[in-house]
């Protein structure tokens, strides 16, 4: 990718309020994460008027965090990226509003990002991945496999029918009493635990298409909660309940990746790798078991690093990187947008 260019990203669209600084050589010179986790963790959940409040107090000190970080000034900048969608309305305005602004002040291009998007093109950061490939974007809003074959080129191969994977391990953990954000909450929990204790269901396993849900695997869980009797669970009990769910999600994703390689392999036949991305692909069993369906496919399972696979603005400045080297800068009535869909379509 030349020529040299550096690129401000703001990630806002969540619970993360976040800003970095890539340059197209592929140096991240500052990542900069402020997680609002503590600030929802009461409520089990996150409260969307709180995050946007939080997420305007604290935005412009993280941007003057990274500049600091990378040593850069705003002169050394190309453009500036943010999220503009899909996301939580309120935060995704902070950011295309603070970046608009400093578009405006400093003479700078502005790119609007899909965060889905940024998630997918993140490989190609970390492993230089060449398009066409299969991605996997397992997320708390969002699961699909979409076919990448360029910037802003994908093919949805399947989605979730109701609940995204990292939506069924939030609401997992808070049956089980574990922490918030979930994932993470039970895979430490699962460390301990007895994966084949309790026999989960394997929703749509076997069917021919690539399309995912989880809804009945969390009320299969309720089930399996309701017949152990003690109550609050013993620790024992929690850890295996968490093992078998995870494992589950785990067994599931594997079933349906094996139909969207196939969905995929229509479509490209020479394509040879299957990314992971978004924020449950930084769970670790289920990177193990993914990638053995996709060696079995002759495929390479490319994850990026657990930190850049949860929310950051690093990916959304290289998604920035990459669309600048097209050409394709945003005008700034671009607006923010809540729903935001990747991609149309089916094979
Ligand atoms: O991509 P992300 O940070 O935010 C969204 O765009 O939604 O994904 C957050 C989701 C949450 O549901 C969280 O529970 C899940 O990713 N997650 C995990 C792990 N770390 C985060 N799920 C399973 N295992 C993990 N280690
Ligand atoms: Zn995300």
């Amino acid at each position: 990718m030349a020529p040299d260019r550096t690129v401000l990203g703001i990630e806002s669209s969540c619970d993360e309020t976040a800003a970095a600084i890539v340059d197209s050589r592929r140096r991240i010179r500052a990542n900069v994460i402020l997680s609002q986790h503590a600030q929802h963790a009461p409520f089990r959940g996150v409260v969307p008027e709180l995050a946007a409040r939080s997420h305007a107090d604290r935005l412009d000190l993280t941007i003057q965090e990274a500049l600091r970080e990378a040593g850069c000034s705003w002169e050394a900048l190309d453009a500036v990226a943010a999220t503009a969608g899909p996301g939580l309305l309120g935060g995704v305005l902070v950011g295309t509003v603070t970046a608009k602004c400093i578009a405006l002040v400093h003479g700078l291009p502005y790119i609007a990002v899909n965060h889905l998007e940024a998630h997918a093109l993140t490989p190609r950061l970390t492993d230089r991945v060449e398009f066409p490939y299969l991605a996997l974007l397992v997320s708390g809003g969002h699961s699909q496999f979409v076919a990448v074959a360029g910037v802003g080129r994908h093919r949805l191969l399947g989605t979730t029918r109701d609940d995204a994977a990292g939506e069924a391990f939030d609401k997992a953990a808070r049956l089980l009493g574990l922490g918030f954000p979930g994932g993470p909450a039970i895979e430490r929990a699962a460390r301990d635990g007895d994966p084949d204790r309790f026999p989960l269901p394997r929703p749509l396993a076997g069917r021919a298409n690539a399309d995912l849900s989880f809804s009945g695997l969390k009320t299969a869980l309720v089930h399996v909660m309701g017949r152990q009797g003690s109550d609050p669970l013993d620790t024992r009990t929690r850890a295996d309940l968490a093992a078998s769910f995870q494992k589950a999600v785990a067994e599931t994703l594997a079933d349906r990746l094996e139909q969207a390689v196939y969905a995929f392999r229509r479509l490209h036949p020479a394509g040879t790798v299957v990314v992971l991305a978004g924020g449950v692909a930084a769970n670790q069993s289920l990177r193990a078991r993914l990638d053995v369906v996709a060696s079995s496919h002759a495929m390479r399972l490319v994850a990026p690093p657990p930190r850049l696979c949860t929310d950051n603005a690093a990916m959304v400045a290289w998604a920035g990187l990459e669309r600048l080297a097209e050409g394709s800068v945003s005008p700034l009535e671009e607006p923010a947008r809540a729903r935001w869909p990747l991609a149309g379509g089916r094979p």
